[in-house]
């Protein structure tokens, strides 16, 4: 039988209070809460203040703890408290998309050189294991390409908005109230968190590392009643997908609204959950599908990783060793919806091969193709006048 692991808490919010919650519900899970790091002290808690402390020293220094569980909302603090725990030979677990894909390659790297595992399976599509089954189960070169709906606040919005005439701002508050909106909603609606998971998977897809700068994200906080419209009238609904795939000896990888069709799988995939979808060169399509956000769901990923620790889990990063050289690219053209300002903007955008176009006193918009380096470049989430979707 494996030992009991110790385990030190970093965050009591959403997912820390769900990890606390699952792990007392769970029986059989060789691992216990010891010691919870926090950040407010005049904050109630719901349970017994023993457990807390506000110096992140008193679990990186207690040598008697064998698993740091990093669920803290601020990625540069996360990233100073899971770097020093890799040091000092602990094994980590994070949910923190943000941080990880900032830091991914200096986190490997440390792992390479300390020894020290970080499992991290709760920071991309809550409780979907992708990044295990991408590890272990694909773990070879026939992966052509990966489409996600990885994130639960906008596929909310995007379902209560067109669903049940909610407005955008309903949507988003509800989605807050529910705990799976991030504190800083930007990084939902502006498609920043997809893009940070689309970043992570990446590097377990391809084996490449890419900055998160250089990988393009635009979001549905532009989507207007005439988008909407246009959507309905074709039988298309708008789902955010973050998009890579292998295309001769380069990858590309984007986050965008994209127009689904009713035979197309994510057509169902309705209000916080999650869905990802693999295309390999003799299985074909596989679906995953599941809650992408929430305490509990997100905290189930959370003790999955805990629980692979116990039996001495890590990932190999076997894509990096294999297709490590391939260049990520950004440029490829994508067919494309543009409702624009003025014609100034599609020049801009250098939208050619134009299909379609019209105008009326409320709208226009143009159907054409664009490369998504010219999207990157336009700096799109920057402006309100504007929205793009990709036309599969
Ligand atoms: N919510 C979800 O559905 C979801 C899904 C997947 C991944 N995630 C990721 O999981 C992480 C946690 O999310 P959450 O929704 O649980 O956040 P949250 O509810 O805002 O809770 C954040 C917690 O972190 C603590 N904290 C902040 N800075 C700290 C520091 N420097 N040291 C110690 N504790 C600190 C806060 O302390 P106080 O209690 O004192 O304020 C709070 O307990 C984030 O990285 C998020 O992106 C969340």
């Amino acid at each position: 039988m494996s030992k009991k692991l110790k385990v030190g808490l970093f965050g009591f919010g959403v997912v820390g209070q769900g990890l606390y919650d699952v792990l007392h519900k769970t029986k059989g899970i060789n691992a216990e809460v010891v010691k919870i790091c926090v950040k407010h002290r005049e904050k109630p808690r719901p349970i017994d203040k023993e457990y807390f402390t506000f110096d992140k020293n008193d679990i990186l220094n207690n040598d008697s703890l064998d698993v740091v569980v990093e669920l803290t909302d601020n990625a540069d603090e996360a990233f100073e408290i899971v770097a020093t725990a890799l040091r000092k030979g602990k094994a980590v677990v994070s949910a923190n998309k943000k941080m990880i894909a900032e830091h991914l390659e200096e986190l490997y790297k440390i792992q390479q050189q300390t020894g020290s595992p970080l499992l991290y399976e709760a920071s991309v599509c809550g409780s979907i294991p992708i990044i295990r089954n991408l590890e272990e189960y694909y773990d070879n070169d026939l992966l052509n390409s990966l489409d996600g709906i990885c994130n639960g606040t906008t596929n909310y919005i995007l379902t209560k908005t067109s669903e049940e005439n909610k407005t955008y701002e309903d949507a988003l508050k509800e989605a807050q109230v529910k705990g799976f909106a991030e504190s800083n909603p930007r990084l939902d609606v502006q498609a920043f968190d997809p893009k940070y998971k689309l970043t992570i998977l990446l590097c377990h897809t391809f084996g490449v590392f890419v900055k998160p700068e250089d990988v393009f994200n635009f979001g549905i906080q532009n989507l207007s009643a005439a988008d909407s419209t246009f959507t309905r009238e074709k039988g298309l609904k708008i789902k955010l997908i973050a998009h890579t795939s292998k295309l001769g000896d380069k990858i590309v990888g984007y986050v965008i609204p994209t127009l689904i069709s009713p035979d197309n799988m994510f057509y169902a995939v309705r209000n916080e959950f999650n869905a990802v979808q693999l295309g390999a060169a003799f299985s074909d399509k596989q679906f995953f599908y599941g809650k992408g956000a929430g305490g509990h769901p997100t905290a189930s990923a959370v003790l999955s990783d805990i629980s692979a620790l116990v039996y001495r889990y890590r990932y190999e990063y076997k894509k990096v060793e294999q297709n490590g050289t391939l260049p990520f690219s950004n440029e490829h053209l994508i067919d494309v919806y543009v409702r624009y300002p003025d014609e100034s903007f599609l020049k801009e955008l250098n939208v050619t091969d134009i299909q379609q176009r019209f105008s009326s006193s409320e709208t226009q918009y143009v159907i054409g193709k664009v490369s998504i380096d010219s999207l990157l470049r336009a700096n799109l989430n920057e402006r309100n006048d504007v929205f793009i979707a990709q036309w599969n």
